[in-house]
């Protein structure tokens, strides 16, 4: 059995996706220019929508859409507590208030029979997350934001590939944010883009990701280009680089292929731990979907494991194996206790899962050796 250490995730770049950063590093364009161009008609190709803009992040996509949208301060927007900081964060830095909607205490999505409650005459936009990369119920969705004239961000920062009902999520709805961060599904080293049907959200975006410009540095230094600009309102620095883009270009092609591994690996993990009393696993919703398994998260069952979450991945590590954990549910974090008043006990199953999830690894570089490794590891634990 191999000691080397194991992590929970590896991303997988190919050698034709290094030659072509290094091709780029060579080039003399190195920041925002032809790469991401390409790379943003070949994201609008593959999500089937209208308007892409590629960013420095998911976070960054998710603050520019707030805002975009017109977030003022003391606007409700709706959220989980299962998810990572950066979708309440950017709330609270577009100056809006999260509302939080318990989880479905199976799928780990935002409870859609619940949301309805949460909805007030100062809340302007749900932003549900695809949770692991399980797509939301985006007919009940839909339905419920049209119904009360909310505009939808999507957090799809663990879904690029993901499907509902056979179409990918990007391809239908409102706008969704999705992550290209070195664990995702795709990965661009840090990097994220957005998608929407709204030109005026898109238009909007592209001017606050480059200081209110109205010209990217492309449009302006580039053969053809003009060096004038306007600053038509105060903007941020979140564009994409073309070393990013260089890598995302072969990510993307590569990216179905990374999912079904993945898909294969997480039914593996289910299979081989079925009978397993000390975990409880995840589960699937009836509605048609594919499952882009950004991440495999069953949930500890302490009494017959006879360890915490936190011990075991523990246990694991002295084993030279990593884990991960997504997510410690946000609001019992001090600021948003502080802030907003959230305490234990306000959402019990976002809490109850936020105790005794684990990620396990997964990712598409995974050999079935590998696998059988983190089972056997596993197994002596708990015997
Ligand atoms: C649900 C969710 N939203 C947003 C983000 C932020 O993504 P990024 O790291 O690209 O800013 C993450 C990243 O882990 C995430 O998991």
């Amino acid at each position: 059995m191999s000691e080397e250490f194991l992590p929970f995730s590896r991303p997988l770049i190919s050698r034709a996706a290094i030659d072509d950063v290094v091709t780029c590093l060579e080039s003399g364009w190195i920041t925002t220019g032809p790469r991401v161009a390409q790379f943003t008609e070949a994201l609008k190709d593959y999500l089937s929508a209208p308007f892409v803009l590629p960013l420095s992040s998911a976070t960054a996509g998710l603050h520019l859409t707030l805002l975009a949208m017109g977030i003022k301060p003391g606007d409700e927007v709706i959220t989980t507590p299962m998810t990572f900081t950066a979708t309440l964060n950017t709330i609270v830095l577009a100056g809006g208030k999260p509302v939080l909607v318990d989880i479905d205490p199976k799928t780990f999505n935002m409870d859609l029979n619940q949301l309805e409650d949460a909805i007030t005459d100062k809340t302007r936009v749900i932003m549900p997350v695809h949770f692991a990369g399980l797509p939301v119920d985006l007919d009940h969705l839909y339905e419920i934001a049209e119904r009360h004239g909310l505009r939808v961000i999507e957090d799809a920062a663990h879904a690029i590939g993901a499907e509902f009902k056979g179409k990918r999520i990007g391809a239908v709805g409102d706008t969704q944010v999705f992550s290209f961060h070195p664990t995702k599904n795709m990965t661009t080293g840090e990097g994220g883009c957005i998608a929407t049907r709204d030109e005026a959200v898109a238009k909007k975006i592209g001017l606050l990701r480059f200081h209110g410009i109205d010209r990217e540095a492309w449009n302006r230094y580039g053969k053809g280009g003009t060096q004038d600009y306007e600053v038509v309102m105060p903007g941020y620095k979140y564009n994409m680089m073309d070393i990013q883009a260089a890598i995302g270009l072969h990510q993307l092609r590569e990216l179905d292929g990374f999912i079904a591994r993945r898909e294969e690996l997480a039914e593996r993990y289910q299979a081989a731990l079925a009978d397993w009393s000390q975990w409880t696993l995840p589960e699937t919703p009836a509605y048609p979907h594919r499952h882009a398994w950004h991440i495999y998260t069953p949930l500890i069952n302490p009494v017959s494991a006879n360890m915490t979450r936190d011990e075991f991945m523990l246990a694991m590590k002295e084993k030279n194996i990593g884990t991960g954990l997504h997510y410690r549910a946000v609001h019992l974090y001090p600021y948003y206790r502080e802030r907003f008043g959230f305490n234990l006990g306000d959402f019990p199953h976002a809490e109850n899962v936020s105790e005794r999830i684990v990620s396990l690894p997964l990712f598409p570089g995974m050999t079935d050796a590998e696998h059988d490794r983190v089972l056997d590891v596993m197994y002596s634990i708990f015997h």
